[in-house]
């Protein structure tokens, strides 16, 4: 099922838990926790898989570049042939710094500003996935002042409820800030198509994340699909159809969404469309060849509850207290054995809501034991903060037996290079 279909990038070996053939204990001995660790290998062969599975319809990987915007990992991916799916001006500077060509980049966002658009033109991106009407109308202004031709796909709010953990990754319904619903869309391709400055090339649609069903993908297309036989009848020819991303991942706690069932039923779709597909894989190119690495600095007891105190929490992983998110947590070392226990893992912050865990049976670990949190490539280190002036972690990088520090841990003068000290 889904991406079970691939082994697993941490596997443990003689009861340790290794990346790459190299033991998760002598990366947190060199580099020190908490740490992010990404298994490129992992990474490679996803973008492969994603290749092969939707390879009949001229697939353009558009990587979500919010998932994970690590420079030497976005260099890696967009060697791999994948483009970029952007949503500030900061993403846009990262990934043509990453060496991915603008002309394989779309950029999705409801507040693009006049900077961030400017600057997208300029470069000349691939699309500009349209959020608004007003947005559309700036994007022709600016574009006719700069004497340019803007490409655009209108972002269609589909209006299908698609099952996500958490209420905060639905995006395909009325009800939530993203997109245009279909009648509006219509409208705003045949307002274009009177304007010199402005060149309808696709359609797009993006319904949520961590979907683990293919119904509601085919739903969404079934609809945009729809309207892209309308818009030909009107005479609007596009060339591409971006289905977003949000492909759902094993967490540990469920399967992943199919990819190659996905595939099998989408490429016939867009192909006999005659449209080239665009994805926007973020979490399930690079969620699962990652973890956090951290240490336990402490375990208390009070009457009704044992914590695991780590080195880190909310800081560096917001996912299980911003929605819920589940991470599979182990000790790294198991050659010595510890009894179950159910607990509660929370980090340093001082919010009752820095957990990583609650109410989880672990394996037991003792203070100074080392514990991988699993899963936490994608949404990990960009959503890190520096909440309670802690500093934000390092990343490292295996690839080919080796392990590369592809961003430094900040240091107490990073923390205040910013300020004034009056
Ligand atoms: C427009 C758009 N595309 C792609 C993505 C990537 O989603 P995921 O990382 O779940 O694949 C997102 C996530 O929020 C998004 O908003």
């Amino acid at each position: 099922m889904g991406t079970g279909l691939l082994t697993d990038p941490f596997p443990r070996v003689d009861g340790r838990i290794q990346c790459g053939g190299i033991p998760l204990g002598e990366l947190a001995v060199e580099f020190g926790t908490p740490l992010y660790v990404y298994d490129m290998e992992r990474i490679r062969r996803q973008v492969g898989r994603f290749e092969q599975a939707f390879a009949g319809a001229g697939v353009l990987i558009a990587y979500s570049v919010k998932a994970n915007g690590n420079l030497a990992l976005l260099r890696e991916i967009g060697a791999l042939g994948c483009g970029a799916d952007i949503t500030s001006l900061g993403e846009l500077h990262r990934a043509r710094r990453a060496g991915i060509p603008a002309s394989s980049i779309v950029f999705a966002g409801v507040a693009k500003s006049e900077i961030e658009l400017t600057r997208a033109l300029d470069e000349g991106i691939y699309g500009f996935n349209v959020e608004s009407e007003s947005e559309l109308e700036r994007i022709d202004r600016l574009a006719a002042l700069m004497g340019v031709q803007a490409a655009f796909a209108v972002r269609v709010n589909p209006n299908v409820a698609a099952d996500t953990p958490h209420e905060y990754t639905a995006t395909g319904h009325d009800a939530t800030k993203f997109g245009v619903p279909i009648d509006r869309a219509r409208a705003l391709y045949s307002w274009a198509a009177d304007r010199p400055s402005l060149v309808a090339r696709g359609i797009d649609v993006h319904i949520g994340s961590q979907i683990v069903d293919t119904a509601p993908y085919l739903e969404a297309l079934d609809r945009v699909l729809g309207l892209v036989e309308e818009l030909r009848g009107a005479g609007v020819g596009l060339e591409y159809l971006d289905m977003g991303g949000g492909f759902g991942i094993s967490y540990g706690d469920g399967a992943g969404l199919d990819i190659e069932a996905l595939g099998r039923a989408v490429v016939p779709l867009v192909s006999e469309a005659g449209l080239r597909l665009v994805i926007e894989p973020g979490r399930s190119l690079v969620g699962e060849a990652g973890v956090l690495l951290t240490r336990v600095q402490y375990v208390k007891r009070t009457s009704g509850k044992t914590f695991v105190i780590i080195d880190g929490g909310m800081s560096e992983l917001i996912r299980p207290s911003h929605y819920g998110g589940y991470h599979a947590i182990r000790r790294v070392d198991t050659r010595l054995d510890r009894h179950v226990e159910r607990v509660d893992v929370v980090g340093p912050v001082c919010e009752t809501g820095d957990f990583l865990a609650r109410d989880r049976e672990i394996d037991m670990p003792d203070p100074g034991e080392l514990l991988a949190v699993h899963t936490a490539g994608a949404y990990g280190f960009v959503m890190a903060s520096n909440y309670n002036a802690r500093l934000r972690p390092a990343e490292v990088m295996v690839d080919g037996g080796e392990a590369r520090l592809v961003r430094r841990r900040e240091t107490l003068d990073d923390l205040t290079r910013l300020e004034e000290d009056l």
